[in-house]
């Protein structure tokens, strides 16, 4: 470890304040927002979740994106050394070495799912997928994910994909970008949304949606709002420290993060309501699962006039989701190699992408006639696990601490108004980062190692 050499500083910057939060909405708007949330809400009393979910994210998340943004900035650097510049000679950066590691994992994982989509995608554009029914698209899904080679094809592609996009740098690459795939990404949910809301019966399924059912809401259900939370806003692994790094000094952060937090929320719901919606129409019980994205969603698009452009537009749109969240993952990593290891960028972001495209061959091969096993289940279900429900919260928790009680309140407020002198909310965030965060994430990481999910 060259201990002696002082760390890095990073030497990009974005080139605005849309691009910023571009990327980073990118970041946060993913297969979490598409797939997780609408089946877990479902799962948990429908609209009793959404207020839980807005209300922990007015709680927890948006603030907790505040903190790792300011700390991000404040030092200029990687997860590790952002710890470890405030704290030099203390363990704090092991908290920063956390946030790598888990970028490294689920991005092996979220390769996998990114390339099932991105095979779907293919198979939309033939039209291979319209007229099959549920039974046929079901053995459609085994058949790709239970392949020998076709998900690690595919894997490969999307890394491909993810490292041509992270190896144009900041500016160039992540945040030229999030500026086309974003908007495009809004624009496909929109008539997506249109066109399912108007389906007869589909009213329905979105009133329902948001009527809460309070006896499906337990104490699980907050141990999952909360946990969806963290992974919808990538926080807790060093993603939005690396973003917030990248940030300049007149930035006003807390409008920022306010913006992350209503494009993630909206796009979220907006994502519920159609698969709710559509389940309805089609008179389909609401159930969460692999099944709902690559089978019952896609019978359904296809039943619909004009199905074929629908299914497509609908994979397009889960892969552009899935691909900024991707490039975010893999800046992490990169960034650290070039900052510590002092690595070129081109050489980290590709030596960085073969390492994750390894871990990720078991998870690929996981769901086949020979599947590698970990921990009890196959190999991509056991990552995802120990990742969101152990490693997401602990770094979580760990940068709470360290914000409010190492680094301080008062330098991190003073970094929060730099860009924000009118910033109001000063003691609410306080309180949020001291007490709140650390409270619920410690509640949730302890329910999670009893098994309560
Ligand atoms: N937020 C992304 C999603 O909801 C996942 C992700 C997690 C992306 C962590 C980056 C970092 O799908």
């Amino acid at each position: 470890m060259a201990a002696a050499s002082a760390p890095q500083a990073a030497d990009e910057q974005w080139g605005s304040r849309v691009g910023f939060v571009l990327a980073s909405a990118g970041s946060a708007v993913g297969l979490g927002n598409i797939w997780r949330f609408p089946s877990v809400a479902a799962d948990n009393g429908g609209g009793a979740f959404v207020l839980l979910f807005l209300f922990v994210i007015l709680l927890v998340g948006a603030p907790a994106l505040m903190a790792e943004m300011a700390l991000g900035r404040h030092t200029r650097r990687n997860p590790v050394d952002a710890f470890a510049s405030l704290r030099p000679r203390s363990r704090w950066a092991l908290a920063g070495g956390l946030g790598v590691l888990a970028s490294f994992v689920i991005l092996s994982y979220y390769s996998v799912i990114a390339g099932w989509v991105l095979a779907y995608a293919l198979m939309a554009v033939r039209g291979d997928l319209v007229g099959q029914d549920a039974t046929a698209l079901g053995q459609t899904y085994a058949n790709l994910a239970g392949h020998p080679w076709r998900p690690v094809f595919w894997h490969a592609i999307f890394m491909a994909m993810t490292v041509a996009v992270v190896a144009g740098g900041v500016r160039r690459g992540i945040e030229r970008w999030a500026k086309i795939l974003m908007p495009a990404l809004v624009a496909l949910l929109v008539v997506l949304g249109v066109r399912t809301l108007t389906l007869d019966a589909a009213r329905e399924g979105a009133v329902w949606f948001f009527t809460p059912r309070w006896d499906l809401f337990t104490w699980s259900s907050v141990v999952r709002a909360t946990g969806q939370v963290f992974f919808s806003f990538s926080l807790g692994m060093g993603v939005m420290i690396t973003y917030g790094s990248y940030l300049g000094r007149a930035e006003d952060i807390p409008r920022s993060a306010a913006y992350v937090a209503a494009a993630d929320a909206a796009i979220a719901l907006l994502a519920g309501m159609i698969v709710i919606a559509t389940l309805f129409a089609f008179g389909l019980p609401v159930q969460g699962g692999p099944g709902l994205l690559f089978i019952t969603l896609p019978a359904l698009l296809g039943r619909m006039p004009l199905g074929a452009a629908l299914t497509l537009a609908f994979f397009a749109m889960v892969a552009m989701a899935a691909l900024t969240s991707a490039v975010a993952l893999l800046e992490v990593v990169a960034a650290f190699a070039v900052q510590r290891l002092g690595m070129a960028r081109r050489r980290a972001v590709v030596a960085a992408a073969v390492l994750i495209f390894g871990l990720g061959v078991p998870s690929a091969l996981s769901q086949g006639a020979r599947p590698v096993h970990l921990l009890g289940r196959d190999f991509l279900s056991a990552l995802d696990a120990v990742t969101s429900d152990l490693i997401l919260p602990l770094g979580g928790l760990s940068t709470a601490v360290f914000v409010g009680w190492v680094w301080g309140v008062e330098p991190a407020l003073r970094e929060l108004r730099a860009g924000s002198p009118r910033f109001r909310a000063a003691r609410v965030w306080a309180a949020s980062v001291r007490v709140v965060i650390p409270v619920t994430v410690a509640g949730v990481l302890a329910a999670g190692l009893a098994g309560v999910r």
